[in-house]
């Protein structure tokens, strides 16, 4: 029987995927996959629908270049270019997101501690579609991060809020001098903001999800101030409830993809004597309807 594989060992990209589901509330483990090998299309339109059922993927034990990881997320849609070359390092779609300090300056975006739920880019007219970021060195505690089931939060919503926020837009704002992390009091003038749909309907499954954040949504259009403040922290507080969470532990060689059009992210503190080192590649997205 030298030619049959062993009972329940899938050959790596051959016949169904390997796919384990992280939480109750979002997330997959893909297994058996090494992606410093080129993908074949049908291993790929598998990976792609458990990401669209998951909302968020992750392939363990990578040992990836730059390259491979680009060249894994450019199978998702077209990676955007790192507008602040200080966080840049060789290829010009890898983010650095690290707390490591060289001549004091972090050589990563968001070095440091908790940061609250929010979704990707959603101060731009086109947000981010993807995220995905590569572990390289992680805290012994902390520095997990947390995601958030957008669907989930929508469907459960009571029938009296879903009609409260039916057809509204939200402003959303970033203020990454001075709330990059945390929601401000204030945003500055000039911090950039887009409004966008309070619900928004992902383009490939259809499904409707909640699409406000702690970190960035500001205002709920044509509301009186008190009562979108009102709504707000009640859509919050709801959608970062923990049945529609997993926090994930970092692992060194951990690949994760979040969708950030279902999926809201957040980040738990962190020692600032610990080093956290990721690499990070952002897939372009459409303009939420
Ligand atoms: C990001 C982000 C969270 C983390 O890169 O957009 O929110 O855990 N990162 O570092
Ligand atoms: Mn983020």
């Amino acid at each position: 029987m030298e030619h049959a594989s062993p009972v329940g060992i899938t050959p790596r990209f051959a016949g169904p995927l390997q796919v384990r589901p992280l939480s109750p509330a979002l997330g997959a483990e893909i297994i058996g996959i090494d992606l410093r090998e080129a993908l074949g299309d049908a291993v790929f339109t598998q990976i792609l629908a458990a990401w669209h059922r998951h909302l968020v993927i992750l392939l363990r034990d990578q040992k990836l270049s730059e390259e491979d990881e680009v060249r894994f997320g450019a199978r998702f849609g077209p990676p955007a270019l790192v507008q602040n070359k200080q966080f840049q390092r060789t290829h010009p779609g890898v983010m650095l997101i690290s707390n490591i300090r060289e001549d004091g300056k972090p050589i990563g975006a968001l070095p440091d501690g908790e940061m609250q739920f929010h979704t990707d880019q959603c101060y731009m007219e086109r947000p981010a579609m993807a995220s995905m970021l590569y572990a390289i060195e992680v805290p012994r505690s902390g520095g997990n991060t947390m995601f958030a089931n957008g669907y989930s939060a929508y469907e459960t919503l009571p029938e009296e809020v879903k009609h409260r926020i039916a057809g509204r837009r939200a402003l959303n704002a970033y203020d990454y001098d001075n709330a990059a992390t945390i929601r401000g009091a204030t945003v500055r003038d000039n911090a950039p903001s887009y409004a966008h749909p309070v619900v928004r309907t992902h383009p490939a499954t259809g499904r409707k999800a909640l699409y406000v954040n702690r970190l960035m949504t500001r205002h709920i259009e044509g509301m009186a101030p008190h009562e979108s403040e009102e709504l707000l922290n009640l859509l919050f507080a709801h959608q970062e409830r923990p049945e529609f969470v997993y926090e994930h532990v970092w692992q060194p060689g951990d690949l994760l993809m979040w969708d950030n059009r279902c999926a809201l992210h957040a980040r738990t503190d962190f020692s600032p004597n610990e080093r956290r080192l990721m690499r990070r590649v952002t897939i372009l997205g459409e303009k939420p309807v």
